[in-house]
């Protein structure tokens, strides 16, 4: 039998962290049954001691410096909650290399250092989990690394930054702008202290590494995730999408096993308004798992916010709680990797010029005779063949959008046939490419 008691440290009192305390406390009870243990919050890093105190640290418990924690010998695991690279990384490798288990919620860490830390973690013999770096509240960490394990991944389709779905939802719904829409979002709380992170797809980016590293076994780098973010959308390309094609716009986290490749890519994609992900509204995050057996699953829910992501986080220190308490953590290596001996695959990502797809092309063209046939031709010249169709009434000047709905065609081809189309004087620059998913 392992420990009677299970020391928690915790890094970071600030929004989730207050909700960790929070729910620690009031669910005492309950969690200790399920744990088969006491839990005990037995000492907390914040800086700001003011606001840790307020959170309801207890005064005792409660120091200014991370090492007080990492470096306590009676400690067995760390929770981090600190956020960003430095010094968390430090902070989470320290805690590793003197034999505590580790949660993270740190999504930014994870995606720069899915490899350091989890082989670390495996050869100390302890254990890391980070349920609450992907989609807040959702458990689809342990979805795919312990009740997806029995099937190959074959897809994954995620919207896991809840700041542009709010914004793509507004545009939608209200046809507001993207800058008006964002300004929303930043008032309500959904933004990252620094936006770009969200509307530029990065945010969704460092996700995916997580989602399709577990998937697929491997080591995927950030650097090979195409990223593409949504501030070139503007409400149009959400109404033509809906109106003439039946689709809506959502940025999506892509995750494909392509025949001994994957494809990873964030970006902008039209998907039929009949897909379960196209109802995932506002906020919330939708992530949509396909595996060879089981087939399509999916999993909906608030991907961020205080309750939501200490409820991950939570269950995390739970699950290792009860681990260590049956004295079990760290034995089998760490789950997703499988046997302790295997190291996470490296597999070839498919470039984004060799992806096959159907595509939207808005286009400013000039409304003047030929223009049609001109565009046409470049698309018939480079093999992309036109599904459908519309142009709009000019509404001022003579610019005039026409919208292009494709069918499947490689995504070179579309790039150089749209390069060419872009040289034609009829056409302007403002012109905008989405790809389309069918979503399976
Ligand atoms: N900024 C993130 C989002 C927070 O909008 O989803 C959760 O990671």
């Amino acid at each position: 039998m392992g420990k009677k008691v299970i020391r928690i440290g915790l890094l970071g009192v600030g929004t989730v962290g207050t909700g960790v305390v929070r729910l620690l406390t009031e669910h005492r009870e309950e969690l200790e049954r399920k744990a088969g243990a006491k839990l005990e919050l037995a000492r907390v890093a914040e800086k700001d001691t003011k606001r840790a105190l307020e959170a309801g640290v207890p005064k005792e418990v409660l120091t200014d410096d991370a090492y007080n924690v990492i470096r306590d010998g009676s400690i067995d695991l760390v929770v981090e909650l600190i956020g960003g690279i430095n010094p968390a990384k430090l902070f989470v490798l320290e805690a590793i290399k003197s034999g505590k288990h580790v949660v993270t919620a740190n999504k930014a860490l994870l995606a720069h250092a899915w490899d350091e830390i989890l082989m670390a973690a495996r050869q100390r013999g302890v254990e890391v989990y980070f349920e609450a770096s992907v989609g807040g509240g959702i458990p689809i960490i342990q979805s795919l690394s312990e009740g997806l394990a029995a099937n190959r991944i074959q897809s994954i389709f995620g919207i896991v930054n809840g700041t542009t779905n709010y914004i793509l939802t507004r545009m939608d719904k209200d046809g507001k702008t993207f800058a008006e829409a964002l300004k929303e979002a930043q008032k309500l709380g959904y933004a990252e202290a620094n936006p770009t992170l969200d509307v530029s797809g990065g945010d969704a980016a460092h996700k995916l590494v997580i989602l399709s590293s577990l998937a697929f076994e491997a080591s995927v780098p950030l650097d090979q995730v195409y990223t593409e973010g949504i501030e070139a959308l503007t409400p149009q390309d959400l109404v033509y999408a809906r109106e003439e094609f039946g689709y809506v716009i959502k940025l999506l986290a892509i995750a494909k096993a392509a025949e001994g490749q994957i494809e990873v890519r964030v970006h902008p994609v039209l998907i039929p308004e009949t897909h379960l992900l196209a109802d995932v509204e506002g906020a919330y995050n939708g992530i949509y798992v396909v595996g060879d057996w089981v087939g399509a699953t999916m999993y909906y829910g608030l991907g961020a916010g205080q309750m939501p992501t200490a409820s991950a986080v939570v269950s995390d220190i739970l699950y290792l709680a009860r681990s260590i308490a049956y004295d079990v953590a760290g034995r089998a290596g760490w789950g997703p990797f499988g046997d302790i001996e295997h190291a996470p695959a490296k597999l070839p990502i498919r470039p984004i010029a060799d992806i096959t797809c159907r595509y939207y092309l808005r286009l400013d063209c000039a409304d003047q005779p030929g223009v049609f046939a001109a565009i046409a031709k470049i698309l018939g010249d480079h093999g992309v063949s036109i599904a459908a169709l519309a142009q709009k009434e000019r509404s001022k000047g003579n610019k005039v959008p026409v919208v292009i709905l494709t069918y499947e065609a490689k995504e070179k081809d579309m790039q150089d046939a749209l390069h060419q189309i872009e040289a034609l004087p009829a056409v302007g620059k403002r012109n905008l490419l989405i790809r389309v998913e069918r979503g399976e």
